[in-house]
This record gives structure tokens, sequence and C-alpha cells, in this order.
């Protein structure tokens, strides 16, 4: 047994199902790169767009910021080395199973991820349906790359890190850490291209605040997630095909003709207003459905739910609806729902619970 795990142990309490950390340790945190703008360079101190993400490695992240040794002790992994745009369903298979191997481990406290902004939202709901722990699980990114003055890199590392270690994070699920706030995986969306303030979870709210190396909650969101949670992705290599489709005016069936030609077996639409299809549209989803791919409507409105047979009849076409989640949320758990049912009833409690 190694000594660091020796201490872990000898200084852990366990209280109930929390683990509580003895005051007199400080955590371990361990910190998973995936890349991003966090680990970006840019030509010059003044580049804030054009730079190239994914450049930096996470020792080198870590050296940036010895704050973080007054708060944790943190340890580095590169997962990964990757542009966001480029996340895709086998990288969150490999970071899930990771976490979860990681979090088995009684000496480690929690996990911060360094992640590219741009699908941050994703992953983080992704690990907020599979993750099988109580231990927190944040993720972090910056906005501007690590070689630009004001870079939020950071301080948004020594955020997360705070959080990641502090008890009051503890079965709050996978978490957001951005610009001194903390938001909650299944409600957050970036807001805004370019500011540092892009992280938002539109009307439902952010979680808390992050002061002085203080996490600080609020609120706690009411949907289940990680331990609680029905799925495993332990033994799966590959996720079911589903993809988005996005409703505007002159919407045509071009894009849901190619995704079941393709053998999707899933398809979410991101409908106007509440999940609204055109008349094509509704007819070709309503064949597709018959013919077993599941259609779920969403909305491309960034705030409120869709509702159950408001705009289509539901019950009769056979689609599910993704109450508040964003198109982007729904192709995630559709596809997580996918691996353990193809009952549409079902597939509906599912975007109830989560
Ligand atoms: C990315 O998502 O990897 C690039 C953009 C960013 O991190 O802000």
């Amino acid at each position: 047994m190694s000594q660091r795990l020796k201490t872990g142990l000898a200084l852990t309490l366990l209280c109930g199902t929390f683990t509580v950390h003895a005051a007199d340790r400080l955590p371990n945190v361990v910190i998973m790169a995936t890349g991003g703008t966090i680990a970006g360079a840019g030509a010059t101190s003044t580049t804030t767009v054009g730079y190239t993400a994914a450049k930096i490695g996470v020792e080198r992240l870590i050296e940036a910021v010895p704050e973080l040794k007054k708060v944790a002790n943190v340890s580095g992994e590169q997962v990964f080395q990757i542009a966001s745009e480029n996340m895709n369903n086998d990288y969150w298979l490999k970071l899930a199973k990771r976490v979860n191997e990681v979090l088995k481990q009684p000496d480690v406290d929690g996990i911060v991820i360094t992640h590219g902004t741009d699908t941050i939202e994703e992953t983080a709901y992704f690990l907020n349906l599979v993750v099988k722990s109580k231990k927190p699980v944040v993720i972090v990114g910056a906005m501007r790359p690590a070689t630009a003055i004001s870079a939020d890199g950071p301080i948004n590392l020594y955020n997360a890190v705070a959080i990641a270690g502090s008890k009051a994070a503890i079965g709050q699920g996978v978490l957001v850490a951005l610009n001194d706030e903390i938001q909650g995986a299944r409600d957050v969306t970036k807001t805004n291209t370019m500011t540092t303030n892009t992280f938002r979870s539109p009307e439902l709210g952010s979680l808390g605040y992050i002061v002085s190396g203080q996490a600080q909650f609020y609120r706690a969101s009411t949907r289940k997630h990680t331990s609680e949670t029905e799925f495993d992705v332990s033994k799966l290599d590959s996720l079911p095909a589903v993809n988005i489709a996005f409703g505007a005016a002159n919407a045509n069936t071009l894009a849901i003709d190619a995704f079941a030609a393709a053998g999707d077996v899933g398809i979410v639409y991101a409908g106007t207003g509440n999940g609204s299809l055109s008349t094509p549209v509704r007819a070709r989803l309503t064949e597709l459905r018959q013919q077993g791919i599941q259609i779920t409507r969403s909305s491309r409105i960034s705030n409120g739910p869709t509702i159950r047979n408001g705009e289509n009849n539901d019950d009769k076409t056979d689609f599910t609806v993704s109450d508040t989640l964003s198109p982007q949320k729904a192709r995630i758990l559709l596809m997580l729902a996918l691996t353990k049912t193809k009952d549409s009833k079902e597939i509906q409690r599912m975007f109830y619970t989560y």
C-alpha cells in the first residue's frame, strides 16, 4: 500500500455515505487534462482569437499555478490532448472509464478535468450520467489561451481544484467551474462565443460561487445524477448512433433522411419554438419512428421545456420530448437510454428523471 494511500486511509473518516476529510490534511485531487483553450498557446500575449488550443501539457498547467499546493495535493494525468470540437463518443467512453477507475481509489478525494469550452457542457452532462461516485468531479476550461495577458485559466484551475477538494461538492453531481461560478452539468450552457462570463444555467441558475478558494453552494439540482443513475458504460466500446437535425424556416427532410440512411437508431430534432415540426418533417419523422428509429423532439430555443403533446401529438406519433434539455444534451441522454431499452415510454421517463 502506498504511503499516500495509508495516510489517506488513516485520516479519512467515513460518515454515512459521505467522506469527511480530516481537518489536518489536504485533499488529494487528480487533474485529468484533455486539451482546450486552457491548454492553448497564441502567437503573442494579446492573441485571444486565432490561437492553437490543446498545446500545453498537464504538468505545465499545474506548475503555472503554485497556489494549487495550498488547497490540495495535486497530481496530473494527460488523458488526451484535443480541441473540444473534436470531442466524440470514443473519447467520452475513455474518459468516463478512467474517471470511474480513479475515483475508486480510496486516497483520491476528487477529480478536475481540464477541457475545451466548446463542448464542456456535453462532456459534463455525459459524465453526470455515467460517473459512479459521489466524489466531486469538476470540469474547467478557459476562454483565453494560457499565453494571453489576463488568461482566465489559472484562476479557473485554482477554483476547480478547491471545489474538487471541498466537502461541500460531494454528491452535487458533475460541476463546471469558470468565472468564479459553479454550474451544474445538466443546466449549464455556453452563451457567448468569446467572453469569460460565457457559462450560464439560463433561468434555472448556477449552483454557487467560489470565493477566495471556498466553494459556496446555494442550490442543488433536483435531477438524479452520477451514483443514482441506471447507466453503466464500463463494458461499452461504442454508443448508439444518434444525430441532431436543426429546424428552421424552409425545413426539409434532407438531414433526417441521411441520418436514417446511415443507420442512426435515434434522431433528436431541434424544432422551432416549443419543438415544432414543419409538415414534411413531421410526416417523415413519423415514418421513421414506425421503422423503429427513436425520435426525440427538442427545441432550438435555449430556455424552457419542450412540452409533451404540445406542438405535436407525441402519444400518437410515439415520439419522446427532451423536457428542458438542449438538443446536444438530449442526444447524450437518448444514446445512453438506447443502451438500456427501446421502449419509448421508458425513454420518456428517463427524460423526466435526468
Ligand atoms: C475548445 O473547445 O477546445 C476550444 C475553445 C475553448 O476551449 O474555449
